[in-house]
């Protein structure tokens, strides 16, 4: 009696939860059906929930049957609720659970949960589907479920949900070449993606700064490319073989396909450093330590080139069984290939117009190596430069590029860097912006949209070297990206999902899956929110409810900091000496180092992060004209590189004149910005976009002095740093 009483308050207050979220959720609005359906702790958002009367009660070891095709999602209900292996003979026993086969009108992951006095009933046309309702149920089970805890009965409240997803690609791409992820890290990810119903993991496995991918017919791959630095510095790791196929079976009985990249034909210092023939110029090159785009990238004119990727597309293929293959493309440099006589012949040979056109020659044969194969490519949007239609185009830069692929005929994938790299600082892609964001609504896509195959967010960790630092910057920003590709856009409502999310946390520490503290989460009206634990009753074992959180809005605090960054001392200005100049000296040249200046030690570069369009006012205050032309044809190549020239005739403390030489070979716009140490921008000037080449933009700045600056270069998607120091004249 005891027992049955406390789990019966547990109930009543999951249930008091379910109405305090449904109050708040619907504002002064009567409670309409859509505000009930996100006013469940149910994240992401279900398309419909219909509450009923009455209450389900369900048992420790409440038998599970199934019909074979719901292996999977069965048995992992069961293993959440301690029962035997669900089995296809169905007794006549109340309480039960039943997976049983949709009619028609359910297919793919969509599904149908009822929940009644008799038990549950899961509908489903597919395993997925059926895993997918698993989840939802779930959310409706106390989190201390999680934790393995020995429980008795839970009651759930009446109902019924029908439920499908808005997309069919729900990704999180996950960098693991500029730091090793170890396989048990990837695989609680997995887990926490296929709870929020986010089926895609693209993982990207290759770049400048490490091969992780283990390819049994070029051993020197992992041998020498998985590693970088040496003695105490040295760092690196790679996936065997057989991680990835254990990998893979884990992924796929959690509907998660992982997409694997290798990233080329930029991009491929690491290869280039294992093989060096892979290069135009077959010198030995190390793996990159530092970040930043190179010139090391892959020889587009030799056979040899093509060989080594059929080989090793081979080996990829047997291990991942995703119809599609990443293959990067993106900001791949094109230096080496002017001076190559391979590529020059190859050019030639194939009548393009000049070398620059070799990439579109290059993603045309891994294209057919693909197609042989019998995989589909991706390439992140520069590809398209050179794809055919039948390419899927992942759109990096911002919505507009995927709304231009679309217009040329390309399925598109939206991965814009605002809001959905992660990487990005907490302070800056706000868990409010990325929520808030919608890739379809309010652009202007030309079918309306039909092109979109999901959306997909991003992680590269250059800055993100353990996972502590990648679990706090995915948790808890990927739910907001889970209920943005879902739910139905009319169905989000921001302060329902911060409670909803709040609930969520609960269940992540459960898991023991780390996050960033909600109350360190800065709000998007510059308030942090607290999450408090709200007193709840013990569970038949004394453990407490932990998912029983509520949200206290507290006030800010004036002079709060921002969220900090643990890597602030760790990250150093540029991986190159700061630039010392005298004043009069003749020429300075500074070379663009790549790095992010929120993370600068001691200087805080915040203010043009703070505006949606941080170009706008700068546009206004400056004339440009004559520099911005820039022919699609011409776009996208390496990152912006600059060098600065202090006027000689400049005297201190007066107006100084420099001139800002900036080889530049990626889309705009550019900002050229220099500011002092106090972290006041001195002066910033816009460039749109340039044509391809170097371009000598002049600077004024007033009341210049001797000392030190910080000059800060901001592409589309990368930020350069340099520290300048100016002496004064001798
Ligand atoms: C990318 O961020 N280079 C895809
Ligand atoms: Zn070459």
């Amino acid at each position: 009696m005891e027992s049955s009483h406390r789990t019966a308050a547990c109930i009543r207050a999951l249930a008091v939860i379910c109405l305090m979220v449904a109050a708040i959720g619907s504002g002064t609005e009567p409670l309409r059906a859509q505000s009930r359906t996100t006013s469940l702790p149910v994240l992401p958002a279900p398309v419909a929930v219909t509450m009923q009367a009455g209450e389900c009660v369900i048992f420790r070891g409440t038998p599970v049957f199934a019909d074979p095709l719901f292996q999977h999602a069965a048995q992992s209900l069961a293993e959440l609720i301690s029962s035997a292996a669900p089995t296809p003979f169905e007794h006549r026993v109340v309480p039960s659970i039943r997976f049983v086969l949709a009619p028609p009108g359910i297919t793919g992951e969509a599904y149908h949960l009822r929940i009644s006095a008799e038990g549950i009933v899961i509908r489903a046309g597919t395993d997925a589907g059926a895993y997918y309702a698993v989840q939802t149920l779930r959310q409706l089970l106390p989190s201390c479920i999680e934790g393995g805890s020995r429980f008795r009965a839970w009651r759930i409240p009446c109902m019924t949900i029908s439920d499908c997803p808005r997309f069919s690609w729900r990704g999180v791409s996950l960098d693991c070449s500029r730091h090793f992820l170890p396989v048990p890290e990837i695989k609680q990810i997995i887990d926490r993606m296929a709870a929020l119903k986010m089926n895609r993991l693209h993982w990207h496995l290759t770049d400048d700064q490490g091969w992780r991918l283990e390819i049994r017919a070029y051993p020197e791959l992992t041998r020498v490319g998985a590693w970088r630095g040496e003695g105490s510095t040295r760092y690196g790791g790679y996936y065997s073989q057989q991680d990835v196929r254990d990998l893979v079976a884990y992924a796929m009985a959690r509907h998660v396909v992982i997409v694997p990249e290798l990233d080329m034909p930029g991009h491929a210092t690491a290869a280039l450093a294992s093989y060096p023939w892979l290069g135009c110029r077959a010198e030995t090159e190390a793996v990159a330590e530092t970040w930043g785009i190179f010139e090391t990238v892959l020889c587009p004119g030799r056979e040899t080139t093509y060989e080594f990727i059929e080989t090793v597309l081979r080996e990829v293929v047997d291990l991942f069984p995703s119809p599609w293959i990443h293959v990067g493309g993106d900001e791949c440099r094109r230096e080496r290939w002017w001076s190559c006589d391979s590529c020059h012949a190859s050019q030639r040979r194939n009548r393009l117009l000049d070398v620059n056109y070799m990439q579109s020659y290059f993603t045309g044969r891994v294209e057919s190596m693909l197609a042989r194969l019998g995989r589909t490519p991706i390439g992140w949007n520069e590809i398209a430069e050179g794809a055919s239609k039948s390419t899927i185009v992942q759109a990096w830069y911002h919505v507009e590029v995927g709304i231009e692929m679309s217009q040329q005929g390309f399925q598109v994938i939206c991965s814009p860097i605002e809001p959905y790299y992660l990487n990005y600082h907490h302070d800056y892609n706000t868990l409010e912006k990325v929520y808030s964001f919608d890739p379809i609504i309010g652009h202007p896509w030309p079918d309306g949209g039909k092109s979109v195959l999901g959306i997909e967010c991003c992680l590269w960790t250059e800055s993100l070297p353990t996972p502590v630092e990648v679990n706090r910057m995915l948790f808890p920003r990927i739910a907001a990206v889970a209920e943005a590709a879902w739910s139905e856009a009319q169905r989000k409502d921001w302060d329902s999902f911060r409670l909803r999310l709040g609930v969520l946390g609960g269940r992540w520490r459960q898991q023991g899956q780390d996050f960033l503290p909600l109350d360190e989460v800065l709000w998007d009206n510059g308030e942090p929110l607290t999450m408090k634990s709200v007193d709840r009753p013990m569970l038949d074992d004394g453990v407490p409810f932990q998912d029983a959180t509520r949200f206290v809005l507290s006030g800010l605090s004036e002079g709060r900091p921002a969220v900090a960054n643990p890597n602030a001392s760790a990250f150093p200005v540029s991986s190159m000496p700061p630039v010392v100049a005298r004043f009069d000296s003749t020429e300075v040249a500074i070379d663009y180092a790549y790095t992010h200046p929120e993370l600068i030690d001691g200087y805080t570069v915040r203010g043009m992060h703070k505006k949606m369009n941080p170009w706008a006012e700068l546009i206004d205050s400056l004339s440009l004209d004559g520099l911005c032309h820039l022919s699609r044809a011409e776009k996208g190549r390496t990152s912006p590189r600059m060098e600065l020239f202090p006027n000689p005739l400049s005297p201190t403390g007066q107006t100084a004149e420099f001139r800002v030489r900036l080889t530049i070979d990626e889309l705009g716009p550019v900002e050229v910005s220099v500011y002092d140490l106090r972290g006041e921008r001195v002066r910033s000037i816009l460039v749109q976009a340039l044509p391809f080449g170097t371009w000598t933009i002049p600077v004024t700045i007033e009341n210049f002095a001797a000392g030190s600056y910080m000059v800060v270069t901001r592409a589309a998607a990368h930020t350069g740093a340099t520290m300048l120091h100016v002496l004064p004249s001798q």
